[in-house]
């Protein structure tokens, strides 16, 4: 059952039916402005934080979904009937119904006995706005009496007060209206110094800004007052909810249309230049804006220099398979997925509610690995941004606040799996690059001043920060827990009022251990060594890295060794987790996963033997699951992960993070076909014909997909916020289709399944432009016979950086 279809031409999924099984959202804006749009115009848009900035108010976890915020309604002045081309808010069934997500922006079209109406919302380039670019059209052989309605309800800028405080927010709203422009500028009169706009490019018939007079005392969005009786009351909000809400008249002839453009916006003005007249608004500054993209034509100059952008973008690296689901994720949706986990980590979605979490240490470091090639410049400073909030120790602060870029422990601290992935980014952005001297740049400790250190001295302490931290079997400690959150080891809680990822630790000394934290040192220091090798600002260490990598390895492959995979942990008690000791968590993804990336014993087997039971033991139809058997029962010496209903989540769901790195371990083992396999079976494109079992959207990974323990099996939720983006590009690029950075050029090493012939990948790197073929006369599903650079055979498999800002043709002869 599918709810629409990709249109690869026009980069853009079409949806064809408004009640899809969720809502099927969309992100404009991406930098400071940034807006969600569902397919039924929902959603909400904040500028920087989406906490403390919040303009457009959402409802989370309401019935019905995704109402309020914004709205659109068309109504018939003659017969007093009304529809909402977004179908919501009016949710009157609609003769035609489109949407169309694009790269930025979204365009919703409905019509309704002869009358369409089209919007078009997207964020003009470098603009701390919103535009709707609206069209309404008669397409009926009668002239119409039309009238237009708009509608924003704002939120009170801090979003969790404004859901929360209401004996103090029922008091403060306060708007301005001055010929078309809505003013909300509560708080404005005292520290605040930013406001909103909500500006309409026609002359307007009416206004509103109190809500209870645009909805009615006891109606609801769907069948507001001011639509029932046909005209807008012109009400100014004192206190209560402000909303913005325009009312445009329109007389169209059969066969015309009109277009009217609105702009939601946010301007900060300079302090002491806040107001115009005592207590009146200065709006001075955004008039000009205002003016601007009011014109059509210049909204449609911003909307080319948009779609520029993206081209611009995605040209970085663009695929041609003989698999059209792989072309269409890696050519545009993951891709484009990438930069919204990149801006946003894991703050802000339909799932995420923006109040809590912040840019997270380990989810935005891994979240820079898939953009590096798009762009570097600022993952570089994200890198350095988030280097900041590493502890003087070593060890970091698990989150920091876009608005301040302070760290903080909000939502938990001591993951002792953090610091290591600053080293696997770090090392990943200078192969991308060949810029080493990231490396030089003077970074503070714990956003402190006065503590400026290179930020390869930061690498050095996160590496010595697990080194000195390791328990009995030599292996690291966890600390509160690993990349997954849920194994809590140190915290027997047994309190139900405390968050299981901000308990206190009840052991006199920690002892637990992690086999996930042993394979990720093992890869993140090699990656240091190798990056030693590069640079004179790491020299000495270099050695003592290797061996503390091979001490590590020693561990892992001792201690970590179950005799077919590679366990997870050690509990307090020094009990294997994730053995076949155990009853329940008897094999565990992340930790084979991760020792194999590492190679750990690969030589003897040992990385092939954990494949074949992963495969035999956690591979399902949708994807690889967590661990098997799953948690049946609340155990306080594992945390939360034994607190979710089995197959939900971090007790066994696919949570699909995970998968890519079997795909590439898969990868390295040659296994092309398996690699490919995996890859296809969370691939969301691929899940696009069972879309009323996966429910969230076809076109970007999801966090989890219920597993088989679940009764909804299948059942995909949390989707567009997830280190599975990242993680999922890494494994088809750079590992199934072979084509990654190293520090001396790009290696092509495919790994894929042997029915395939060929297939093209065009990259840029490091300035140059290669255009790669890879034939595979063999049918092989991995291995490289020949390599040729502009005709000449070259030695390897590297295609050395020749940065000349040329185009080179590369032949890659598998066999
Ligand atoms: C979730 C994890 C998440 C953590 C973060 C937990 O409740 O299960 O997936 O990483 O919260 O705060
Ligand atoms: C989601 C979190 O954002 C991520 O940091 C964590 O690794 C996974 N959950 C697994 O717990």
């Amino acid at each position: 059952m599918k709810y629409g279809n990709f249109d690869d031409n026009a980069r853009e999924y079409v949806i064809t039916e408004p009640e899809t099984p969720r809502p099927w959202i969309n992100y404009i804006g991406r930098q400071d402005y940034v807006g969600m749009i569902s397919n039924t115009g929902g959603g909400y848009s904040f500028y920087q934080d989406p906490r403390y900035r919040r303009l457009v108010r959402y409802r989370y976890n309401n019935a019905p979904r995704n109402v309020g915020g914004r709205g659109l309604y068309v109504r018939d002045a003659e017969s007093g009937e009304y529809f909402s081309p977004t179908w919501q808010p009016a949710r009157v069934d609609l003769d035609d119904y489109e949407c169309r997500h694009g790269l930025g922006y979204t365009t919703i079209r409905g019509e309704k006995d002869g009358v369409a109406g089209e919007v078009t919302y997207f964020v003009p380039p470098g603009e701390d706005l919103e535009a709707w670019r609206v069209t309404v059209e008669n397409d009926s052989d009668e002239p119409r009496s039309l009238q237009l309605f708009s509608l924003v309800e704002f939120c009170l800028w801090d979003a969790m007060d404004d859901i929360s405080n209401y004996q103090r927010n029922y008091n403060t709203g306060e708007v301005e209206v001055e010929d078309s422009v809505i003013y909300q500028k509560t708080e404005y009169r005292e520290r605040r110094n930013h406001f909103a706009y909500f500006a309409c490019s026609a002359d307007i018939d009416g206004f509103d800004t109190q809500r209870d007079a645009f909805v009615g005392q006891y109606d609801g969005f769907d069948e507001p007052q001011v639509l029932e009786d046909g005209q807008a009351t012109d009400s100014i909000a004192h206190g209560w909810s402000p909303i913005g809400s325009h009312q445009v008249d329109l007389e169209l002839e059969p066969g015309e249309s009109e277009d009217i453009v609105f702009l939601l916006g946010y301007h900060e003005n300079p302090e002491d230049e806040k107001f115009e007249a005592p207590g009146v608004l200065n709006k001075e500054y955004v008039e000009g804006t205002i003016e601007e993209y009011c014109d059509p034509d210049a909204l449609d100059a911003a909307f080319e220099e948009l779609n520029e952008f993206w081209d611009d973008q995605l040209s970085a690296l663009q695929v041609e398979t003989p698999d059209e689901e792989t072309d269409r994720m890696v050519n545009t949706w993951n891709a484009y997925q990438n930069t919204v986990t990149m801006n946003l980590a894991r703050s802000a979605s339909l799932y995420e509610t923006g109040l809590t979490r912040g840019i997270g240490f380990r989810d935005s470091l891994q979240d820079q690995l898939a953009v590096l090639h798009q762009f570097p410049d600022r993952a570089r400073q994200r890198i350095l941004n988030l280097a900041k909030i590493q502890l003087k120790d070593g060890g970091a602060y698990h989150q920091y606040t876009p608005l301040t870029g302070e760290g903080n422990a909000d939502i938990g601290g001591g993951f002792n799996d953090d610091p290591m992935w600053l080293v696997m980014s770090t090392a990943a952005y200078v192969k991308e690059t060949g810029d080493t001297s990231i490396l030089e740049e003077e970074v503070v400790y714990e956003n402190e001043p006065g503590t400026e250190a290179p930020l390869a001295e930061h690498l050095q302490r996160a590496v010595e920060y697990v080194w000195e931290r390791r328990g009995p079997h030599d292996l690291p400690l966890i600390g509160h827990a690993d990349w997954n959150d849920c194994l809590n080891l140190n915290c027997f809680s047994e309190n139900p009022d405390e968050s299981f990822q901000t308990a206190e630790h009840d052991v006199d000394e920690e002892r637990a251990e992690s086999v996930f934290i042993g394979g990720q040192f093992v890869y993140a220091v090699e990656e240091l060594a190798e990056l030693a090798e590069q640079t004179d600002v790491l020299p000495e260490a270099a050695e003592d890295y290797q061996r503390y990598a091979d001490e590590m390895a020693e561990a892992v492959a001792d201690a970590g060794w179950d005799g077919k995979w590679f366990r997870r942990a050690y509990d307090h008690f020094e009990d294997p987790i994730g053995s076949s000791e155990n009853d329940e968590g008897q094999i565990f993804v992340e930790s084979n996963g991760m020792c194999g990336m590492a190679e750990i014993g690969r030589e003897d087997g040992k990385v092939q033997d954990a494949m074949d039971s992963v495969r035999e033991r956690l591979a399902t139809e949708h994807g690889i699951v967590l661990h098997q058997p799953a948690f049946t029962e609340y155990d306080e010496r594992y945390g939360e992960i034994t607190s979710y209903p089995p197959g939900y989540k971090e007790n066994g769901s696919v949570f699909c993070h995970t998968n890519p790195w079997i795909m590439i371990t898969e990868a390295k083992l040659g296994n092309g076909e398996r690699a490919f396999d995996y890859y296809k079976r969370i691939c969301p494109a691929a899940r696009e014909d069972i879309s009323d079992v996966h429910t969230t959207e076809p076109y970007v990974y999801a966090q989890t997909i219920a597993g088989p323990d679940a009764p909804t099996t299948g059942e995909a939720k949390n989707s567009w916020l997830t280190g599975t983006a990242a993680w999922n590009y890494v494994a088809i690029t750079q590992h199934i289709l072979g084509v990654r950075p190293n520090h001396d050029g790009l290696v092509v090493d495919p790994a894929i399944p042997a029915d395939w012939d060929e297939y093209e990948v065009h990259r840029e790197f490091r300035g140059a432009t290669y255009e790669i073929t890879v034939e595979n006369p063999e049918n092989v599903e991995s291995g490289v016979d020949r390599v040729e650079v502009d005709g000449e055979e070259i030695d390897g498999q590297t295609i050395p950086d020749l940065g000349d800002g040329e185009t080179h043709d590369v032949r890659v002869v598998m066999g």
